[in-house]
C-alpha cells in the first residue's frame, strides 16, 4: 500500500472521520435552518425550501452511489464505513423535502396530499422514490440485515438504482413545464456514469462478459496504437 493511501486509510478508519462526516452531512440542513430563521430564502421561502431539500436529496444520492466506485478505484476499502451513514442522510434530506412539501405546500392535509400525489405525475414519481428509500432505510440496521438475510438484503438494496432513475424522472418532469433541463442533464449524466461504472464492474466479474469487455477494449485501443506509430504520420 502506498504511503498516501495508508495515511488516508488510517485517517478514515478513525472515529473522528465518521464524526466529521456526520457534521459535514448536516451542514446543508444547518444552512437551510439558518436561512429560514434569518429570512434569507428569497421572495418565496416555501418554494426555496422544497426545492433546496429536493436538490440536497439528489446530491446525497449521487454521493452515496459514488462511494463504491471510489472505494474500488482507490483501493480505500475503509470508505465502506461511510456508506450506511451517507445512505441515511439521503433519507434524512428526502424526509425534509417531503415534510417541506406536506407542510408548506399542502398545510399537512393528508387528504389534499393524497389527491395531489394522484393528480400530478411528477409528485407520484417522487413519492415512489421516497417509498423505496423508506424500505432501504428501514432495513439498513444490523438487526434488519440479520432478519432479512444477507443475500436477500443485497438484492433489496439494488433498489437504489431504481431510486436514482425515479429521482431523475421526477426532476425532469418537474422542469419539463419550464423547459429548463441543464441541471437535470447534469444529474442524469452523473448518476448514469455511476450506474454504468457499476455495470462494467459487475460484468468484469463474470468470465464470459469479462472476455467480451477485454475484446472491446482491445478494439478501442487498436486505432490509437496505429495513430501513435511514427509511420502512421503522413
Ligand atoms: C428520493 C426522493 C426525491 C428526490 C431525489 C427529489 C428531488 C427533487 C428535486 C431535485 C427537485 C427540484 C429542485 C429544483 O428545482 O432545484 C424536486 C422538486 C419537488 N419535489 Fe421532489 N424529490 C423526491 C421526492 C419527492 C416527494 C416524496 C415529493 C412529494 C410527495 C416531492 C415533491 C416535490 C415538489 C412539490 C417539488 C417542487 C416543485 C415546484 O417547485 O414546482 N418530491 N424534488
Amino acid at each position: 500500500m502506498s504511503g498516501l493511501r495508508l495515511l488516508l486509510s488510517r485517517g478514515l478508519a478513525s472515529g473522528y472521520a465518521k464524526a466529521l462526516w456526520f457534521l459535514v452531512s448536516l451542514l446543508p440542513f444547518c444552512w437551510l435552518l439558518y436561512a429560514a430563521m434569518a429570512d434569507r430564502l428569497g421572495a418565496n421561502p416555501a418554494e426555496a425550501l422544497i426545492r433546496s431539500s429536493g436538490d440536497w436529496t439528489l446530491r446525497a444520492l449521487c454521493l452515496v452511489l459514488a462511494i463504491t466506485p471510489l472505494r474500488n478505484a482507490s483501493g480505500l476499502h475503509v470508505l465502506a464505513r461511510f456508506r450506511r451513514m451517507s445512505g441515511l442522510f439521503v433519507y434524512f434530506y428526502a424526509m425534509l423535502h417531503l415534510l417541506a412539501y406536506s407542510w408548506l405546500d399542502m398545510g399537512l392535509d393528508l387528504g389534499d396530499i393524497a389527491k395531489d400525489i394522484g393528480k400530478r405525475p411528477f409528485i407520484l414519481v417522487g413519492f415512489a422514490a421516497w417509498l423505496s428509500l423508506s424500505l432501504l432505510a428501514l432495513t439498513s440496521f444490523d438487526r434488519a440485515i440479520r432478519w432479512v438475510g444477507a443475500a436477500r438484503w443485497k438484492r433489496l438494496h439494488r433498489l437504489v438504482y431504481g431510486i436514482a432513475l425515479l429521482a431523475v424522472v421526477h426532476f425532469f418532469w418537474m422542469r419539463a413545464g419550464k423547459h429548463n433541463f441543464a441541471e437535470v442533464a447534469l444529474y442524469a449524466a452523473i448518476l448514469g456514469s455511476l450506474l454504468l461504472w457499476r455495470l462494467v464492474w459487475w460484468l468484469r466479474k463474470r468470465p464470459a462478459a469479462g472476455a467480451l469487455l477485454g475484446q472491446l477494449r482491445a478494439c478501442w485501443a487498436l486505432p490509437r496504437q496505429y495513430l501513435r506509430r511514427p509511420d502512421a504520420e503522413r
